[in-house]
């Protein structure tokens, strides 16, 4: 939290610890598992070392029940070696947006050239039922910050990788695809809001993902975005949200949903 400190050394300081701690040299891809998502930790291959993340520099204890806290090398079948990020820090924390994309930044850090960013969502798509994955096309960035400081004017085309889209269909040719707008939370938006998100042209609401996809981007990752519908947004669903809500539907769709995900991961 050193505002001295550059972000960067970090990262790197925190992939050597995490070289150290696992035994694994260079990681290829890094999985950040949001709600709903956490069983594909299990899924994708063999954990060969766990580490809780506060034992790493500049990672924070867990803010919420639910949350793992652990940072995992797993071997996937296909050989390649993934970090699984079971330790997402919010915006909506308060800690700044470096704090944020640290993990993102550790994972590139590490030698990861693949980013994969899940989480769980509002659905502004009335057809969209809780438990619906779908894969993140674009983002509409709402929380008016940026994880780039100076003068760093990079491009965000094609930020959510065809490429990635197009192999994930390729093993689910349902999969649906939408515009993720990140809004800072941690309230859940009001009906307005998910009506103005619907009209500059956005289909699902959550507070994560962009700004990581941002930095991820600055480092040179490919990215595959992927959200779980776990509710329809404010104004959409008849009923009011509730937390409760989103966490229960994430739990029922976790089989489903991160057994996919491993097998795209596998295809990666
Ligand atoms: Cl409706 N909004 C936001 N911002 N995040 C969510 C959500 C809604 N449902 C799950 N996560």
């Amino acid at each position: 939290d050193d505002p001295a400190a550059d972000p960067f050394e970090v990262a790197r300081d925190a992939a050597a610890a995490i070289a150290e701690k696992t035994g694994v040299a260079r990681h290829d891809i890094a999985l950040t598992l949001g709600s709903g998502w956490g069983r594909a930790a299990d899924l994708i291959g063999e954990t060969t070392a766990t580490i809780p993340a506060t034992e790493i520099v500049g990672f924070g204890a867990p803010a919420l029940v639910g949350h793992v806290g652990t940072l995992r090398s797993v071997l996937l079948p296909n050989g390649n070696r993934a970090l699984v990020i079971g330790a997402r820090t919010h915006y909506y924390e308060g800690h700044g947006v470096r704090r944020v994309v640290h993990s993102v930044r550790t994972a590139a850090a590490t030698g990861a050239t693949t980013m994969v960013l899940t989480n769980g969502a509002g659905g502004i798509k009335e057809h969209w039922k809780p438990g619906t994955p779908v894969l993140i096309s674009d983002h509409i960035n709402l929380t008016a910050d940026s994880p780039l400081e100076g003068a760093t004017f990079i491009d965000l085309t094609d930020l959510y990788s065809a490429r990635l889209r197009q192999l994930a269909r390729s093993i689910d040719p349902t999969l649906d695809e939408g515009v993720y707008c990140q809004f800072r939370g941690p309230h859940y938006e009001t009906p307005a809001e998910v009506q103005m998100a619907k009209t500059i042209g956005g289909h699902i609401v959550g507070m994560s993902t962009a700004l990581e996809a941002i930095a991820a981007r600055q480092a040179g990752m490919e990215i595959l975005g992927m959200s779980l519908v776990t509710n329809l947004a404010a104004g959409i669903q008849k009923t009011p949200l509730s937390h409760q809500e989103v966490i229960e539907a994430g739990r029922e769709a976790e089989p489903v949903i991160s057994a996919l995900l491993a097998r795209i991961v596998d295809a990666l």
